[in-house]
């Protein structure tokens, strides 16, 4: 596909003439005002495009399938499950994104087992419509929900693609794809790389396509109120007083992560390099 510039002004110009930024053609730039089209200019401005409430049931059907389309992943699911709904039911500019970049995402990213790819598939969705400060609570509740949520809860039925029949949940306590595959496929006895394990995440990425909606669905409502409804990990604001907090002598802990999982001692995190079968 070609993304030139005529692309940019038929796909993406009625955006950014309904931002208001109506000085994009001549020299009618105000003072202080950089060129579009210079460095760090955003075609339609940051964060400038518009959210449209989904159907979270919807969004869950469709992740699915895109998990499965192509093989593209977790990632590619639940963000064509968001913008590319948008772009079926509304068009420019949604339709522009090249979607089939979110496969990056695939098992936490190329499967480094990172974040969980759905997980980044939906949160950056928020980002196309609003900056740092209005996202970090929406990107709380996703994460939270997903440590603690017992997934997967999506069942497709006599439709799945990889494997039928009722899958087993587990709590995660973790955003991780390591953590999260891991610890399900120990706990049930599954391999890691079996078709059981990958409708599972197919199944999860339809969960997380839906509470992303339901977020954003919320935020649309909330507008500025937004405040998010899951709280801090226990753990998070108890380790936190010392490590994270600013003037400490021990502040040297990054991330809102529940620290859990590891820095409990568990079986798990034990040494391994050392009397291991
Ligand atoms: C009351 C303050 C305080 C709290 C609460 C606290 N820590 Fe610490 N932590 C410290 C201090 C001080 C050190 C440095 C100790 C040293 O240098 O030996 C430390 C060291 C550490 C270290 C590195 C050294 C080691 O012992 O492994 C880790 C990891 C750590 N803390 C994790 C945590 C976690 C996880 C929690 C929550 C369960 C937590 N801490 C809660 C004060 C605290
Ligand atoms: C996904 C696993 C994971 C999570 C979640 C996590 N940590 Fe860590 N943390 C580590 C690892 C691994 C290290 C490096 C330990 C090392 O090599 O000594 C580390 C290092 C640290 C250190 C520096 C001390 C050291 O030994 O290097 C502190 C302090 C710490 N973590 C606190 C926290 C706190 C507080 C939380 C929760 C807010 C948290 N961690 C969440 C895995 C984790």
């Amino acid at each position: 596909m070609e993304f030139g510039r005529r692309t940019l002004l038929t796909g993406l110009g009625g955006l950014v003439l309904a931002g208001g930024m109506t000085s994009v053609a001549g020299n009618s730039l105000a003072a202080g005002q950089t060129q579009p089209g210079g460095r760090f200019e955003q075609v339609g401005g940051d964060h400038g495009w518009k959210p449209h409430k989904l159907d979270p049931k919807e969004c869950a059907e469709v992740a699915y399938l895109g998990y499965w389309h192509k093989d593209y992943g977790c990632g590619y699911g639940a963000f064509y499950a968001i913008i590319g709904l948008m772009a079926e039911k509304y068009g420019a500019p949604y339709n522009q994104f090249p979607f089939a970049m979110l496969e990056a995402n695939k098992g936490g990213i190329s499967d480094w087992g990172t974040i969980c790819g759905a997980l980044y598939g939906g949160v950056s969705t928020f980002s196309l419509f609003w900056g740092r400060k209005e996202v970090r609570p929406m990107a709380n509740d996703l994460f939270r929900w997903y440590e603690t949520a017992k997934l997967p809860v999506f069942d497709p039925g006599e439709k799945a693609l990889g494997f039928k029949g009722s899958l087993p949940q587990s709590e995660s306590d973790s955003v991780l794809c390591h953590i999260s595959v891991s610890k399900w496929c120990y706990v049930n006895k599954i391999e890691a790389e079996s078709k059981q394990r990958s409708e599972r995440c197919g199944r999860l990425t339809a969960d997380v396509a839906a509470k992303t909606a339901e977020i954003l669905n919320a935020k649309i409502d909330a507008g500025k109120d937004y405040k998010g409804v899951f709280p801090v990990q226990k753990s998070v604001s108890y380790c936190g007083e010392c490590h994270q907090t600013k003037g400490n002598e021990a502040n040297w802990a990054k991330g809102t992560m529940d620290c859990t999982p590891c820095h409990s001692g568990a079986k798990g995190t034990m040494n391994k390099f050392k009397d291991h079968p």
